[in-house]
């Protein structure tokens, strides 16, 4: 995963400079980051049901794999970068916090998808299938924490 990280840290700097130039050149601000944001949790989904199917058999599947973990990583770096609705009667400091633990969790989600990848290449079905419950248990927390009613 470590040697992965420098590739995934310069894409987080472009991608999210991509996209934040395009989003902010909107007069919709926020209507357009929302659907970045749900085009981006649209992707993690696919990839999660995808995953599940692929990950026992890692040799054979390894092409796949990488493709759509690839893609999940993509996402997730969207995500970290759109803004989410924001839960409402939050002190300004609170607020911040919330903002910080939202991009942190999404961190997390992209270095379980970073192990997955290191694992893919490493043909490990065991590592594959612990880093995929880590998935389940960091999308759980995000939308315990993050997700609006
Ligand atoms: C494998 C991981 C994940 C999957 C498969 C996933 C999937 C989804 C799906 C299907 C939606 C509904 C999108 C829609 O309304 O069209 C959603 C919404 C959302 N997710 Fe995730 N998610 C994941 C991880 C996370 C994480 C880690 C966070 C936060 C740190 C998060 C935050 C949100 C938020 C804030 C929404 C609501 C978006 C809105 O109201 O516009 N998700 N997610």
């Amino acid at each position: 995963m470590l040697k992965l990280l420098p590739i995934a840290l310069s894409a987080g700097l472009l991608i999210p400079s991509l996209v934040g130039g395009l989003l902010t050149a909107s007069q919709d601000d926020a209507e357009q980051e929302t659907s970045a944001l749900e085009e981006s949790m649209g992707t993690l989904k696919r990839g999660q049901r995808g995953l599940k199917k692929l990950i026992a058999e890692p040799a054979e599947n390894q092409a796949k794999l990488m493709e759509m973990l690839i893609s999940m990583e993509a996402a997730s770096l969207i995500a970290m970068t759109a803004k989410p609705p924001e839960p409402k009667d939050l002190s300004e400091t609170d607020l911040a916090l919330w903002h910080v633990g939202y991009r942190q969790t999404l961190t997390n989600l992209l270095g379980t998808i970073l192990t997955m990848e290191d694992a893919t290449l490493r043909t490990d079905a065991k590592a594959l299938a612990a880093a995929y419950k880590e998935l389940g248990k960091t999308k759980k927390a995000g939308h315990e924490e993050y997700q609006q009613d």
